[in-house]
């Protein structure tokens, strides 16, 4: 592993789907009986703001029945004990990366418990429910949302992973299904960077066709084993 020193592991929602928390799109299309477009688009919340707190409310208060599984530890493991660079991009809203313990982090589609002022644009810890109407403390506003990056909206952090993406010497991608962009075009620029591309994935993911290799299984079982040999003396 001597030729590898910058790393960007990309994580989706299979990678918490062993610690119980439903992917977006397995069977039925409906994420907790809910279409995406539903409670996931900046429409939804202007026309039903009630539902779509609601709904992030019940996704906030239910991260207190989870717990990490192998792959966050695994992950957590490699922050810690990796030398060389190293960006975890996930896509996942839950906290389980953190709560496993890693810190080279990034959420580019926003936190389940944090806030968002739609008025002033700060971000805040918010762990609790988040009625509509509630008051920003910065500015006073009555423009809470949840913290969450709807379809339209631009991702977080763009500008570090793109960053981190131009000097990778591999690329990881973890438990997504690779339908969602600027997160799915990752592998292709990683690519373009000279990156080695590698997939761990439940099944082949929409972009398989552009890594390297696919290892197929689940996260809880591959995560492990990748980590243990990259690890490896
Ligand atoms: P998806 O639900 O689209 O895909 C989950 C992927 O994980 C699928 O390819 C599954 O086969 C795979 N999978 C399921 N269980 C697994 C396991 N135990 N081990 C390994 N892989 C497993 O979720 P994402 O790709 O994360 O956006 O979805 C991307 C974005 O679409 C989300 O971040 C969300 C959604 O709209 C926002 O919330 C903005």
């Amino acid at each position: 592993m001597q030729d590898i020193r910058n790393i960007v592991v990309l994580t989706g929602a299979g990678i918490s789907a062993e610690s119980g928390i439903a992917t977006f799109r397995g069977p039925g299309g409906l994420w907790e009986g809910h279409r995406v477009e539903d409670v996931c688009t900046p429409e939804a919340l202007a026309d039903d703001p009630a539902l779509v707190h609601a709904f992030y409310d019940a996704r906030r208060a239910a991260l207190a029945r989870v717990t990490p599984n192998p792959a966050h530890l695994a992950l957590a493991r490699l922050d810690e004990e990796w030398g060389g660079g190293l960006l975890i991009v996930t896509q996942n809203v839950d906290d389980l990366h953190e709560r496993a313990g890693a810190r080279r982090l990034l959420h580019m589609h926003g936190a389940l418990q944090s806030a968002l002022c739609a008025a002033c644009g700060v971000r805040r810890r918010w762990p609790g429910a988040l009625p509509p109407g509630s008051i920003c403390p910065d500015c006073g506003a009555a423009a809470l949302r949840p913290d969450i990056v709807f379809f339209g909206e631009m991702p977080y952090a763009m500008d570090r992973i793109e960053h981190a993406l131009g000097s990778a010497d591999l690329f990881v991608s973890i438990g997504t299904s690779g339908a969602v962009y600027p997160a799915a075009g990752f592998v292709q620029r990683a690519r373009q960077a000279g990156a080695r591309t590698l997939e761990l994935n439940l099944e082949r993911s929409a972009g398989s066709a552009w890594f390297d290799e696919t290892r197929l299984g689940p996260a809880g079982t591959l995560v492990p084993a990748w980590v243990e040999t990259l690890l490896a003396p």
